[in-house]
């Protein structure tokens, strides 16, 4: 049932990738996590669960969870030298350049995650301080954008609580977390867990098929997610709809932009490699933003242009005859920024939720013994010839 694939018997790793982690039906509109529909995990799961699944690849006993997710509380702690590197970013870096950096420090404090045949428990303790140690560089990143001390983690709180503690608390002002927003943020990770063989996550296993650490595979994902055509869409739909707004809210002109073959607009948000029909996390998102935004008593217009937006291209021909509908990055960040996370976060929020899915794809090419990475080429170059001297040319 998973999409299978041809493995050219004369070059190994060079075609399709096999996994039995997530499977995408692009025509129906189906994502499955081994096996479970998003919808049912996205209404009855939490992350943490959810993680469990994509790593180990069952749902957790209740003991198994409760040990799972203390492992996790227990290592959210970093070391003080790392909490160091942060004096040596200026404000201006974005925050995900500081989280892959930050990650990828970890292989120096854990050299053991070096060694090729490292034992087991050494790798599973890799996984559990990655998903530990995520949400605490996260939530520095963004305290080293706004030049605020950083936070440490609160051992008391649940995983999503923690983080938004860590990203808002402030020295004068206490955060109280709202479970309203801490539930929207824990369903929005589920729903960004893992999508197959995208581009960071192709990345990550390409990476770490060279016997690199966990760390440096997973740093390279960060680096990978963050292009606006991926991961970083999620920020650049909120700037598009914030300029849609700024220029008199009329959604059809840009439409017509993003039509025209001259223009490079895109409509950010819109179009999928794989889904061609719709994406079924972006049919989740949208309710879910309605649903957070009445709760917590949100107006906000964009969320009025995002709707016009998506139905005025449904209705349109180009769209329909490119099958481009709205995909994960269309309404998430509307509801990252009414929890007040900032634009430059967006993708970095991704890559919170992205993460279980990276470990996953990457605990399994190194169980599956894959080879390094070796894409083959077409080659269209030019054919044998001479050198001649420079005075002859
Ligand atoms: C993610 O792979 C994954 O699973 C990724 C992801 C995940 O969970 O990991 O789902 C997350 O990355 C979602 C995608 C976020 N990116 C964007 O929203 C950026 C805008 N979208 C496009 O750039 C584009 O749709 C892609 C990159 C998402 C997909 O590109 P494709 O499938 O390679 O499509 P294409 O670029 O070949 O375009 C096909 C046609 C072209 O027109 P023609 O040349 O045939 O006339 O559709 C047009 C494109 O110009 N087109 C768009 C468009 N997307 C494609 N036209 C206007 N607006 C768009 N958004």
């Amino acid at each position: 049932q998973s999409g299978l694939i041809t493995m050219d018997p004369g070059f190994k790793n060079t075609g399709s990738t096999k996994s039995a982690i997530t499977f995408l039906d692009g025509e129906k509109g189906i994502l499955r996590y081994r096996g479970y529909n998003i919808e049912d995990l996205a209404e009855k799961s939490n992350f943490l669960e959810v993680s469990y699944l994509l790593v180990y690849g069952e749902l957790p006993t209740q003991k198994q969870y409760e040990k799972f997710s203390k492992e996790i509380t227990t290592h959210t702690l970093v070391h003080e030298d790392i909490k160091k590197m942060l004096d040596g970013f200026p404000s201006v870096a974005h925050p995900m350049g500081v989280l892959s950096s930050l990650i990828c420090s970890l292989t120096a404090f854990y050299p053991t995650s070096l060694h090729p045949n490292r034992s087991e428990e050494e790798n599973n303790l890799s996984i559990i301080r990655l998903m530990a140690k995520m949400p605490t560089f996260a939530a520095w990143a963004f305290k080293n954008k706004m030049g605020h001390p950083v936070n440490y983690p609160d051992n008391s709180l649940d995983y999503c609580s923690n983080f938004l503690k860590m990203m808002f608390e402030l020295p004068a002002e206490k955060y109280e977390v709202d479970p309203i927003v801490s539930k929207a943020l824990d369903q929005l990770l589920i729903l960004h867990a893992d999508h197959e063989q995208n581009c960071s996550t192709s990345t990550v296993r390409i990476v770490g098929s060279s016997q690199a650490s966990i760390y440096a595979s997973i740093s390279a994902g960060i680096n990978a997610l963050w292009g606006p055509l991926h991961g970083g869409a999620n920020q650049s739909v909120i700037e598009m709809l914030e300029a849609i707004k700024a220029d008199g809210g009329d959604s059809k002109k840009y439409l017509e932009k993003a039509k025209d073959k001259n223009d490079p607009f895109r409509l950010m948000g819109f179009g999928h490699r794989v889904y061609k029909n719709f994406d079924p996390r972006a049919k989740i998102i949208k309710k879910a933003a309605d649903d957070v935004l009445g709760k917590l008593g949100v107006d906000d217009p964009v969320l009025e242009i995002a709707k016009e937006l998506e139905e005025a291209a449904l209705n349109d021909q180009y769209f329909v005859d490119r099958k481009l509908y709205p995909n994960v990055d269309f309404y998430s960040g509307i509801i990252y920024r009414a929890m007040g996370i900032p634009t430059d976060m967006f993708t970095v929020m991704f890559a919170l939720g992205r993460l279980p899915g990276w470990i996953a794809q990457w605990k399994e090419m190194r169980e599956n013994g894959e080879p390094i990475g070796r894409p083959r080429q077409v080659y269209t170059g030019a054919n044998e010839r001479e050198y001649v001297s420079m005075n002859k040319r």
